[in-house]
């Protein structure tokens, strides 16, 4: 592991603290994503995964904005795999359960609203407008394929 991958995890794991005292993300740890994949690892995983493709293309990005979106790209906390009309079509409307949840507990930026609201691309019609939330939106595709076929 390189010093910046260190630094890196270190950020990261300092953010989800951060973040844990001022929202429910712990809650996530009990909803199931993908396969055996909770809501909250699966957020850490594409976390990483969108540092890295940041690091890997050299984009210039701002890397607060890109951890706390990525973190809080699925902050719906509900288990979408029992079935309510409160959460109908999860798929199409889960970025703004999460926009609205994020909104209520956080102060966002631009940045993060944007990889909040836009990360379901191209399953919702809008795409994103920032680096940042076209890195979550590849991520977050990445990790679900991944975590779908891994056991
Ligand atoms: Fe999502
Ligand atoms: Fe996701």
């Amino acid at each position: 592991m390189s010093i910046r991958s260190i630094l890196l995890s270190s950020r990261i794991a300092r953010d989800v603290d951060t973040l844990a005292k001022s929202t429910r993300i712990n809650e996530s740890k009990n909803y199931i994503q993908h396969g055996k994949t909770s809501v909250y690892e699966h957020s850490l995983n594409v976390t990483k995964m969108s540092c890295a493709i940041a690091r890997f293309t050299g984009l210039h990005v701002d890397v607060s904005s890109l951890v706390r979106g990525a973190l809080l790209h699925d902050y719906f906390l509900y288990d979408w795999h029992i079935p309510s009309p409160a959460h109908k079509w999860h798929g199409f409307r889960h970025p703004a359960f999460a926009f609205a949840n994020a909104n209520r507990d956080c102060k966002l930026t631009y940045i993060e609203s944007d990889i909040i609201r836009h990360h379901m691309f191209p399953l919702t019609l809008q795409p994103p407008k920032t680096r940042e939330g076209l890195i979550v939106c590849i991520a977050d595709k990445i990790c679900a394929i991944h975590e779908m076929f891994s056991k």
